[in-house]
């Protein structure tokens, strides 16, 4: 079996009612958020949730998000603190995920936690992703759309690529407009704790809640298997701080100053030094560059600020060792 894919031009789109349907009835329906694709699921179910787990071959010791379409639902599942009050206020519907402490009576399958006391919970600020929450009306887990390990999807083209045979829905709307994932931020022990970076910056988090740790700073923290060093990987190698490209590598460039020599394929994140158009570019053109005969991906420098902090994050595990 194939997915179907669903595209979906407008929040109003009956695919939207089909897709939320398809969820309700223990589908999985890989949808878009602003961030990445994500492959959905009935959170609370163990049977839906384990076939989220097998879709992707991914380690049964890294737990997914919950993504519910307004913060003021979390309450069910998990216990929100002043906190996590406060950042839902700013940042949500936006690309900031929160690992809090479970509610007793949590209807979310342990699974998807990983047997762990927390969860983390998200609401997805894309027009699609919002109306189909709402529709479906359930606590939806849903990792990136990819297999585990390599680089994330950013068009239903990627996913349908890498997934389509384990989903039954594929609902596209084009291309995911920030690119790579959410912010993870753990919420659930004393000190509040970055776990992955992303496009909520620690500034914009510290500017409002004060100092936080960095998940490396703290090791009694719950390990975000985002950590794992691996992960994002294409098939080619990849390097970064790249200034030339050999005849058997492909250039991944950044900024107008695109004259270093060499590369079979060259591509630029962006011309205009854009860390924003840089971060939508990073999976399309991964993928793009990731072909046979490529030895390996050579990524010129980008600044470690902002946005770059998280896209950096992302080249470092793509470039790890195996
Ligand atoms: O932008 C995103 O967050 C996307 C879209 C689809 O929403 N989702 C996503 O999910 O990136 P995934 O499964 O690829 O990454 C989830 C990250 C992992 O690093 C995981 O370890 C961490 O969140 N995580 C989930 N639950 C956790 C928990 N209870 N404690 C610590 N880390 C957790
Ligand atoms: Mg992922």
């Amino acid at each position: 079996m194939i997915a179907r894919l669903l595209i979906a031009q407008n929040p109003d789109n009956s695919s939207i009612a089909e897709a939320a349907e398809a969820l309700r009835a223990g589908k999985l329906v890989a949808f878009p958020t602003e961030t990445v694709y994500g492959l959905g699921g009935d959170a609370t179910s163990d049977k839906v949730v384990a076939a989220i787990f097998a879709a992707k071959g991914r380690p049964a010791f890294n737990p997914l998000i919950i993504h519910m379409h307004e913060a003021a639902q979390f309450s069910s599942i998990v216990e929100m603190n002043s906190l996590a009050e406060e950042l839902a206020a700013v940042f949500m519907p936006g690309p900031l995920t929160l690992v809090l402490k479970r509610q007793k009576n949590c209807p979310v399958s342990l699974l998807a936690g990983t047997g762990l006391d927390t969860l983390a919970v998200r609401v997805p600020a894309h027009s699609i992703a919002q109306a189909l929450l709402k529709k479906a009306g359930i606590p939806v887990a849903a990792p990136s759309a990819n297999v585990s390990g390599k680089l994330s999807a950013t068009t239903p083209l990627h996913v349908m690529e890498s997934l389509g045979k384990h989903l039954d829905i594929v609902l596209g709307a084009g291309r995911a407009p920030v690119g790579i994932e959410s912010t993870v931020l753990d919420l659930s022990g004393d000190t509040p704790t970055l776990l992955r970076p992303g496009a909520v910056t620690r500034e914009q988090i510290e500017s409002m809640i004060g100092k936080i740790a960095v998940g490396e700073d703290n090791p009694a923290a719950p390990k975000s298997p985002g950590q794992l060093q691996s992960h994002y990987a294409p098939d080619a190698l990849l390097r970064m701080d790249a200034t030339g490209a050999a005849e058997n590598e492909a250039l991944l460039a950044f900024g107008p100053d695109f004259g270093v020599k060499g590369g079979r394929l060259r591509l630029n994140l962006s011309e205009k030094g854009d860390l924003s158009e840089a971060a939508a570019n990073l999976f399309a053109m991964l993928r793009e560059l990731d072909q046979p005969g490529i030895a390996c991906i050579a990524v010129m420098p980008l600044p470690e600020q902002g946005l770059g902090i998280a896209i950096n994050d992302r080249l470092r595990r793509a470039a790890a060792p195996r």
